[in-house]
């Protein structure tokens, strides 16, 4: 198909169009990625597969962790169709139901004593929320994780550990300071300096910090610290949460409670983009007496929990949680087998938790060179925003053995011809 012109615009056909349109208007540099990656426009997705419009199909073990349901989970699709058809976007002067059986669908899953709900559509968003009530309570000074992710808007990402993406954007928050995640000692130095005035935010196991499992124990005494000194803490699972890591939350295995639990991703069912902050009873106060503190036109719209209230259930309907954590331990064995033969020279190391995999290589080229050779076989992962060398896996739980297979075999071959280029 060629491009159509437009009173000097050109309307997307072809996969070049596309990207010339990508060019013009959505940036070069994604372009050029795009081009790279093989020039591909995708058009469709169903369950664990992407289509292109050139009539292939992808492996989706990555889209950045949201799709653990996969794409388009027929009783999500159903239930945005309903909620589309009945009233998608409210007028935020009455009171609106899906929003309040979402959030109580959402509060009955998370840990006991987080049943309050803010929605948001991203996140970032989520993060911005839980600074923000930290802030309410006078907790300013923030204590984020060396290779830390929270998303980019400006608090976010000041608590992101990323200078690439912080230093065109300096100053950021005041009264910033990073420790390294795993480490209580540190943190506990760090909180010793600002009694009473912290919050700090951190992840179960660190996802765009390159899949960083904290020794046991971690999550636990840091949340003791959190108390001992009197720090807000805000748990961010929008990556590690709704049975990424094969439980519910990453916290479960500790028994923590945070003040925060911070959820996205999974929430939209791979459908559409919501997210939420989740806080006890006393942390949420400051937003539950005045309704207008912390607002935007589209959070908590009934399309979007209407998302986030079918993947809910459907996760447990559908056992999600325990299938993640099945599935997880056949990939995770089948990784570190095609792996086995490369480790020391290509492979440095393989780690995961549930459906959160991270293959760390030796050298931050072979990551980009995987991605191609995954891609070329039909595959797509990821590569983790705060860790060069590290190619992330983020599959969905709803895979099944014979598409398991087909990524181990792709791994295999890809992993074989990675080390016959780079030696
Ligand atoms: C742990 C964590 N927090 C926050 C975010 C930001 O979410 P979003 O990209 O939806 O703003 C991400 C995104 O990858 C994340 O992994």
């Amino acid at each position: 198909m060629t491009a159509v012109p437009v009173a000097g615009h050109v309307v997307a056909g072809s996969s070049q169009d596309t990207a010339e349109l990508y060019r013009r208007h959505l940036g070069a540099g994604r372009a050029v990625m795009g081009a790279v990656l093989g020039g591909m426009v995708e058009t469709s997705s169903e369950g664990a597969w992407v289509h292109t419009d050139d009539g292939r199909r992808y492996l989706d073990f990555g889209g950045y962790g949201v799709f653990i349901l996969g794409h388009r989970h027929p009783a999500v699709v159903e239930a945005v169709h309903r909620q589309l058809d009945a009233h998608p976007l409210a007028t935020r002067v009455f009171l609106e139901p899906v929003a309040a059986r979402a959030a109580a669908a959402l509060a009955s899953r998370t840990p006991a004593g987080l049943d309050h709900v803010h929605f948001v559509n991203s996140g970032a968003e989520a993060t911005e929320a839980g600074l923000k009530l930290a802030r309410a309570h006078g907790r300013n000074a923030l204590v984020t994780t060396v290779s830390g992710y929270h998303g980019k808007t400006l608090g976010a990402l000041s608590a992101t550990a990323n200078t690439t993406y912080q230093a065109p954007f300096a100053p950021l928050l005041p009264d910033t300071t990073r420790v390294a995640h795993g480490n209580p000692a540190e943190l506990e130095a760090a909180l010793a300096d600002r009694r009473d005035r912290a919050c700090v935010i951190l992840e179960p196991v660190q996802g765009e910090g390159g899949v960083r499992i904290p020794p046991p124990g971690y999550l636990a005494e840091a949340a003791r610290l959190c108390r001992a000194y009197g720090a807000f803490l805000i748990v961010d699972e929008v990556q590690t949460g709704l049975g990424r890591l094969g439980t519910w939350w990453g916290v479960d295995t500790e028994g923590v409670v945070p003040d925060v639990l911070l959820v996205g991703k999974g929430l939209s069912g791979g459908v559409v983009p919501v997210a939420a902050m989740v806080a006890t009873k006393n942390a949420y106060g400051p937003f539950s007496r005045d309704p207008y503190l912390h607002t935007s036109t589209f959070g908590a719209s009934p399309i979007a929990c209407a998302a986030a209230l079918a993947a809910v259930e459907t996760m447990s309907r559908e056992d999600i949680v325990g299938r993640a954590a099945l599935l997880g331990r056949r990939l995770l064995t089948g990784v570190a087998e095609a792996c086995g033969p490369h480790q020391g020279r290509l492979v440095h190391e393989v780690r995961g938790r549930g459906l959160l995999i991270g293959i760390e290589f030796t050298r931050a080229q072979a990551v980009g060179e995987m991605l191609l050779e995954l891609v070329a076989r039909g595959v797509l992962v990821n590569h983790s925003l705060n860790a060069t060398r590290v190619l992330r896996l983020t599959p969905p739980a709803i895979a099944g053995a014979d598409e398991a297979q087909h990524f181990l075999a792709a791994l295999a071959e890809s992993l074989r011809a990675v080390q016959a280029r780079l030696g």
